[in-house]
């Protein structure tokens, strides 16, 4: 009953999600390249990726809601299933064509923008990119994203953790690793962040990658689709797990791919008598109850609202003229250090599910 309770609660707090915002303006550290300034009822162009989690659905959303709460005309695109890049380009283009002052990018392939963005840039809009940093080009003013080495790293540890917790007895443990999509600049970043705790208990002995499989390119997950990382796991359990060959845990960048590989886990007959520790990101809504169960571990709480309100105060100094706040250097792109807004990313387990989501932002928060 009390497992219920908090359950109901948990998924409540990730449904308000969607309809609430939260203002987060902390640490501020100038950065240079503001604006001239725009006024109100100016386009902002917001082109975003295919929808591969929930958190991208909702983004979509709140950007519309907020941008027009700010005063501003709201220009939201989804790069669609397929040609998803090509069609991502021609949206920003089209955007700069239009006219928008700031057009913030969710990149679905952050390393094939430059010649869009030096576009948009040269007709006079400010470019932010959003969630995924957009590379090798001088032509991005502002990112804003939760910190990603740092969702890698609670990862990482989640993992162990949750293998002591589990299997007490054990002495060294055997993992399987998952990484995201690689033409998505964050998925490398949450590996190193992983690898960061993971590898020297690798180098020890404590942990056992059986399939070998480490490289990242091994690990990826193309397109971040789940039948891809249920596939991958269906191989490596038949390949590497067969017999009394126990699983102890798999890294998985997120919670539509933890849903993947539990699904093989569970046809595999392998998480019998225990099951193994699975991590995740985003908090989306499926998976919660599985984190109150405890079929997945861990999940990511990364509030989407508080995201696109940190973005949405960017734009409001840009169009006031002023520079907008940031407090991280620690994203160069390849070309440049993007001046940076960074937001701390939870880690969520059953034990802190109700504790973390009860802080449900405020719509007011968004829009003033
Ligand atoms: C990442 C994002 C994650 C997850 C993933 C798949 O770039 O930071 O939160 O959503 O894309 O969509």
């Amino acid at each position: 009953m009390r497992k219920f309770a908090i359950t109901t609660v948990a998924i409540a707090g990730v449904a308000l999600m969607a309809l609430s915002g939260c203002s987060s303006r902390g640490t501020t550290t100038s950065s240079s390249g503001a604006a001239a300034g725009f006024k109100a009822g100016s386009t902002i162009g917001v082109a975003l990726p295919d929808k591969t989690s929930e958190n991208w659905v909702l983004a979509g959303k709140l950007f519309e809601e907020g941008i027009a709460k700010a005063g501003f005309k709201a220009d939201v695109q989804y790069a669609p299933a397929t040609n998803t890049v090509s069609e991502q380009q021609n949206q920003i283009t089209s955007m700069t064509t239009k006219g928008a002052k700031v057009i913030v990018i969710g990149a679905k392939d952050g390393s094939q923008l430059g010649s869009q963005v030096s576009a948009a840039h040269s007709a006079g809009a400010s470019v932010i990119a959003y969630d995924r940093l957009i590379l090798n080009t001088k032509d991005v003013d502002y990112y804003v994203a939760y910190d990603n080495e740092k969702v890698g790293e609670l990862q990482g540890q989640a993992l162990l953790d949750g293998m002591k917790a589990r299997f007490p007895d054990a002495k060294t443990y055997n993992i399987e690793l998952f990484s995201g999509s690689s033409d998505d600049a964050n998925a490398p970043v949450f590996f190193k962040g992983a690898m960061k705790i993971l590898q020297p208990k690798i180098d020890d002995g404590t942990l056992k990658v059986v399939s070998g499989q480490t490289d990242i390119k091994q690990t990826a997950t193309a397109g971040w689709l789940a039948q891809n990382a249920q596939t991958r796991m269906d191989t490596l359990l038949a390949a590497n797990y067969t017999g009394s060959t126990v699983l102890n845990g798999v890294l998985s960048p997120n919670d539509t791919l933890a849903r993947a590989i539990i699904t093989s886990i569970h046809a595999a007959g392998k998480d019998k008598p225990v099951q193994p520790v699975i991590t995740g990101q985003d908090s989306e809504a499926a998976s919660i109850p599985l984190i109150m169960t405890g079929v997945q571990y861990s999940t990511i709480n990364k509030d989407t609202t508080k995201l696109v309100a940190q973005t949405i105060a960017m734009i409001k100094d840009l169009a006031a003229g002023k520079t907008p706040s940031t407090n991280s250097t620690d994203y160069n792109n390849g070309v440049k250090v993007v001046p940076t807004y960074l937001l701390p990313p939870e880690l969520v387990t059953k034990d802190n599910a109700a504790e973390s989501y009860k802080n449900t932002p405020s719509l007011e928060a968004l829009t003033k």
